[in-house]
């Protein structure tokens, strides 16, 4: 048994019991951040916050959602849109963040592939981001069900028959998923439970793996400068902070993660406030009528360059691409083999790579909101094309990469 003292205070007491002091210091004050990062690195705690506001904002949706298919649409589109006090409010933020919360996703995907901080130790962090992509777009698929609309419907049917694998047919496969042979109460009540308590669940563990992954390689910089945090740090505890490389994650660092933080929250009520309908798709303001397919089925925004990745070709080759897609991004630590980690723009052509996915991406979004027909079919294959053909190319160019 370990001795214990007569307590001084309550911090005393706490440190006693649960070391406080030492864990503030190892999370906190002694968590080294290089001092050469831009406001791009304050979206890990954008995002964290954001995710933040959707739990917190869930739980009072939760307080009235009934996930009952005769039930579920007037609880959300009645009940707490207009009879319970402050209900609109809950709903915008959640509806918005969802939204929102991708954006973030993508603009901090694409700093790591900008500045190369998936690779050289840093691997897992990546991995642990992508698992977290794949978890929040189930939990954002799962969530899409919850008011049983139009589009809930439908987009569960489109996307519950991809498990049927093409001319496969294992159309057993999605009858087990949905829990019948259309998707009704029980495929309501199962995606019910993956949104609340699954899903969540595992992007806290995942976000808890995420932080344990940064903790030994440290973040990158936009340098990309490999920086001894060891003796970087001790040059800033000696006092010599002006020369030291690195500053203090709390609360130097966080001060600048607080500010960004505030900008973004401006941003963030301004589109709950004003202009929430972004997040919310009309058509799903009609009750699910499995009788009434709606002219045109596309999925949310952040789902739409998968989708049109799919799209332009027949159905087995569609499916495989889209596969594909899937799997692209989380390859991406093996498949850059040049060791540079630096700014795109420092590693010839990797820096077109990087732009041409980009643009790549934006593009395949917006196909994949347009009708499948015409000019907008050819632009579609077209960039469905360009985006496999950049993955295949992505080992060749950075073989040929020159090491700095
Ligand atoms: C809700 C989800 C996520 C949270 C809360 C989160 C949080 C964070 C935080 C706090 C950092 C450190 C500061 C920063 O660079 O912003 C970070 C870094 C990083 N994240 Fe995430 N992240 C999430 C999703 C993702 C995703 C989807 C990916 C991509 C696959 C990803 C890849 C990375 C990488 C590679 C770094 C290292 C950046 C560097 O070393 O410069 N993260 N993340």
């Amino acid at each position: 048994m370990a001795h214990f003292e007569k307590a001084t205070s309550i911090h005393d007491w706490l440190n006693q019991r649960l070391a406080i002091d030492t864990i503030k210091r190892v999370m906190a004050t002694e968590y080294w951040i290089p001092k050469n990062i831009n406001f791009l690195w304050a979206m890990g705690m954008v995002l964290a916050v954001t995710f933040g506001l959707l739990l917190i904002s869930g739980i009072f949706l939760l307080m009235y959602y009934k996930p009952d298919v005769n039930l579920a649409f007037d609880s959300v589109n009645y009940t707490i849109m207009s009879e319970v006090g402050y209900g609109w409010l809950w709903r915008h933020i959640h509806g918005v963040a969802a939204s929102v919360i991708f954006l973030v996703i993508y603009i901090h995907m694409f700093t790591a592939i900008y500045y190369g901080s998936y690779k050289q130790g840093r691997e897992m962090i990546w991995l642990s981001g992508m698992l977290l992509f794949v978890t929040f777009s189930g939990e954002a698929f799962s969530g899409y069900m919850l008011p049983w609309g139009q589009m809930s419907y439908w987009a569960g049917m489109v996307i519950t028959n991809l498990f049927s694998a093409g001319s496969l047919e294992l159309n057993g496969i999605v009858e087990w998923i949905r829990g019948d042979y259309v998707p009704g109460d029980a495929f309501l009540t199962r995606f019910f439970m993956l949104h609340v308590l699954l899903m969540p669940l595992a992007i806290l563990a995942l976000i808890g793996l995420h932080f344990g992954a940064l903790r030994i390689p440290h973040v990158n910089n936009q340098d990309g400068e490999e920086i001894d945090f060891e003796a970087e740090s001790k040059r800033y505890l000696a006092g010599d902070t002006k020369n030291a490389k690195v500053i203090r994650f709390q609360w130097d660092f966080l001060s600048k993660d607080i500010f960004v933080l505030g900008v973004f929250l401006i941003f963030f009520f301004y589109l709950v406030f004003y202009h929430y309908e972004f997040a919310m798709d009309p058509v799903n303001f009609d009750p699910a009528d499995g009788l009434k397919t709606p002219p045109h089925i596309y999925p949310e925004w952040y789902f739409l360059w998968s989708y049109e990745i799919l799209r332009p070709f027949p159905k087995d080759p569609g499916l495989i691409a889209f596969g594909f897609a899937q799997i692209a991004f989380f390859l991406l630590p093996f498949l850059d083999r040049s060791p540079n980690v630096a700014p795109a723009n420092r590693r010839g052509l990797f820096a077109i790579w990087f732009w041409v996915m980009l643009i790549d991406m934006i593009t395949l979004t917006v196909m994949g909101k347009l009708p499948p027909q015409g000019v907008f079919n050819t632009i579609g294959g077209i960039a469905a094309w360009t985006f496999i053909g950049l993955w295949i190319a992505l080992p060749i160019i950075t073989i040929l990469e020159k090491k700095k």
